[in-house]
């Protein structure tokens, strides 16, 4: 009976897929309801066209999205050419909210249980920690409390994403470090890892427009083999 009702959660699963079919194979089928995904990388690779790329592929999947564009990157201009001739109905599957504060983001992931319906397939936030970043830079002192903050949005997203089997996809901002493995690291990484079900770290290369994909998840904890993707107009592609 057990083993009956796990199949059925598990075939209920929403899945939604990312457009990089490589990746999904490492994520098991895509975004997955009630998971959360971290996504960082250097600037320029194409972060914010993946988030875009997942709420167009939400809306396909007869889902909404509630973009959460901390950064103010999210540019119609941007999901019609990546959603083309179906523009104006998924136009109308994405709820854009735009916070200018880290208290104002604390007060939308407050609410998200409110505004959640079963219509909702995906939540994101772009970028989870430039407001954070933006305290920060006002008060130094203020890191332990800032922190704690972060980690309570970020806890109460996890469950939120759980409880209502809506994935999550958070995007994060990088500072360098020195060392021998990674040349860049998410700010606040260990709030942000700890969270995540699953990383993908996208890394520019040598080559105009390849950017290089590097996946982790929960469950196999080893990196992925590297995918390499073109990020151009229709988005960020194999
Ligand atoms: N219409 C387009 N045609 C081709 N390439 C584009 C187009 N729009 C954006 N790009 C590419 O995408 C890159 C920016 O991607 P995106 O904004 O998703 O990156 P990001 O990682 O979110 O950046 P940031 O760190 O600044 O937030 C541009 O540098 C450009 O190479
Ligand atoms: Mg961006």
């Amino acid at each position: 009976m057990l083993l009956i009702r796990l199949a059925c959660e598990i075939s209920l699963q929403r899945v939604i897929p990312t457009g990089c079919s490589s990746i999904d194979k490492q994520l098991g089928g895509g975004l997955l309801g009630g998971r959360l995904l971290l996504v960082y990388g250097e600037a320029e690779t194409g972060k914010t066209t993946f988030a875009i790329q997942c709420a167009v592929n939400c809306a396909k999947t007869g889902f909404k999205t509630f973009f959460i564009d901390c950064d103010g990157a999210f540019f119609p201009r941007r999901m019609v050419q990546i959603a083309a001739h179906e523009s104006k109905e998924i136009g109308s599957q994405i709820m854009l909210m735009k916070p200018e504060t880290l208290e104002q983001q604390a007060v939308i992931i407050d609410k998200l249980n409110e505004y959640i319906s079963k219509k909702v397939g995906l939540i994101i936030f772009d970028t989870i920690t430039s407001l954070y970043s933006e305290a920060l830079g006002d008060d130094k002192q203020s890191v332990f409390s800032l922190n704690r903050q972060l980690n309570r949005q970020m806890a109460y997203l996890a469950q939120i994403s759980r409880t209502q089997k809506v994935a999550s996809l958070v995007v994060g901002q990088v500072r360098s470090v020195m060392n021998k493995y990674d040349l860049v690291q998410p700010v606040a990484m260990r709030v942000l890892k700890y969270w995540a079900d699953a990383v993908i770290i996208l890394n520019p290369t040598t080559e105009a427009h390849v950017i290089k994909a590097t996946i982790k998840t929960r469950a196999t904890q080893k990196p992925s083999k590297q995918i390499f993707l073109k990020l151009g107009e229709k988005g960020l592609h194999e």
